[in-house]
């Protein structure tokens, strides 16, 4: 049974390889055109350019749609790795679920408090990172597409963003910042590690969501309006976590997959998604765990109240399990879910997490081989890399570079962790806007 299970998960290179095709027929289809039947969006980002190290000054950023809603300041000096003070606020389910002018007069009273405690007296430019599928307008403004991950805050869907950012700090009266850039986080982890490396043409974001953006020339951007003789290419966020909305991978998701899906709050979307980053994959092994115990081969056959819940079982787990001995194993069992595991439960769970934690880094290597070869760069480019999955797991990171080299042998991508990235290139995509406005 615990056989059947781990080879439900499993992804050889055919499959992937079927992965890496459909995905980029995806990115094509969304290059050319917008509409309802176009799942994955490749938004243009109004981002033209990396930055070229000469940016300098102080910045605000402010980085939500992670676990964590984050206020940071960044000092810029040319020549120099960039100086970040950040302070991170627990944004709660209710926040998250309630009314966009409950959550943004949460972010509005997050960026007071840092303010006040950094003692910071002048006026200065904000970076807003917004990770979530907005359909840029110019590079300081952008309406919601929709929610994702577990954010529903309703009056949201379709404004734009950073008039509700702007309004929330007007109903305080005592926030003064100029808000200048509106990214994305994979865009934000792009351009933190663009700041000090030009061959950064990919932005990947392996956290609580999945997403990846690159730079693109205009001339492939289809739907691109703008003048395409102002600039000749364009940060694109794909939005690939929406990949297979239409149905097309259902073929591949398991029934633990699906057990998931009817659970959450954006069923039928996102499926990609839910099939690699750190918000789902505890609930996938959870699934797989307790249709084990149904049918007797896993604890006795007995779960526990705790271990019942949805999402019960934290994505953190997986990666703790999988760096640990049966001893640790048996130690969380007890300590978090009143379960007593014996060592045979122990190592069952361990292959468990490891199928659905390999399938997760497999498929995520097969868009990040897409991409690559959409831009014809398997000779050599920097993928730059932020989110918890990606920093905490065991072994996300092999399993990722394996698959990389089973579909693209001797490929030439450098994985570069940008650590913190998201936040600080929203203060990096803000100087350049400053730099530009003062140039035009
Ligand atoms: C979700 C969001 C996307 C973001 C990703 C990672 O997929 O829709 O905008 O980049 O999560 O945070």
């Amino acid at each position: 049974m615990v056989d059947q299970v781990v080879s439900e998960f499993s992804i050889p290179l055919d499959k992937l390889q079927e992965v890496e095709t459909r995905l980029t027929g995806e990115f094509n289809k969304g290059l050319a055109r917008e509409g309802d039947d176009v799942k994955v969006k490749m938004l243009v980002t109004y981002v033209h350019s990396l930055p070229d190290g000469s940016e300098e000054g102080d910045f605000l950023a402010l980085d939500l749609g992670g676990s964590n809603f984050r206020v940071l300041l960044i000092k810029l000096r040319k020549g120099q790795l960039p100086e970040q003070t950040a302070e991170k606020f627990v944004i709660d389910d209710a926040t998250k679920q309630s009314t966009g002018v409950v959550l943004f007069d949460f972010i509005a009273k997050c960026v007071a408090e840092f303010v006040k405690k950094q003692n910071i007296t002048t006026k200065l430019p904000l970076g807003f990172t917004f990770s979530f599928p907005v359909k840029q307008l110019s590079l300081t403004s952008g309406t919601l597409i929709r929610w994702t991950k577990d954010f529903t805050a309703t009056g949201v869907v379709g404004e734009n963003v950073v008039q509700l950012l702007k309004e929330a700090f007007v109903r305080r009266g005592d926030i003064d910042v100029d808000v200048v850039a509106l990214v994305n986080d994979t865009t934000g982890t792009q351009l933190a590690v663009g700041y000090l490396d030009n061959n950064c043409l990919i932005g990947l974001i392996l956290g609580t969501g999945t997403n990846a953006c690159y730079m693109e020339q205009l001339s492939a951007v289809g739907k691109y309006t703008g003048d395409k003789n102002k600039y000749s290419q364009v940060i694109i966020n794909c939005e690939w976590g929406a990949f297979g909305d239409d149905g097309s991978i259902d073929p591949w998701l398991t029934t633990y997959d699906k057990a998931l899906d009817e659970l959450v709050q954006n069923k039928k979307q996102q499926l990609y998604e839910k099939m690699i980053s750190g918000k789902y994959l505890g609930e996938i092994v959870r699934q797989a765990l307790l249709s084990l115990i149904k049918n007797g081969v896993l604890f006795g056959g007995k779960s526990s109240e705790k271990f019942s819940k949805f999402e019960g079982f934290e994505t953190q787990y997986v990666s703790m399990i999988e760096a640990g001995d049966v001893a640790n194993c048996k130690k969380i069992f007890k300590d978090v879910f009143s379960i007593e595991a014996s060592d045979e439960d122990c190592q069952s769970v361990k292959r468990v997490c490891a199928a659905v934690s390999t399938r997760a880094a497999r498929l995520a290597g097969a868009g990040v081989v897409a991409l690559v070869k959409k831009i014809n760069k398997l000779g050599g480019c920097t993928v730059a890399v932020d989110g918890s999955l990606y920093k905490m797991h065991p072994t996300f990171r092999q399993n990722m570079d394996d698959a990389m080299n089973e579909l693209a042998p001797g490929n030439k991508i450098t994985m570069k962790l940008s650590e913190d990235g998201s936040g600080r290139g929203a203060a990096i995509v803000a100087a350049v806007a400053c730099r530009l406005t003062k140039t035009e």
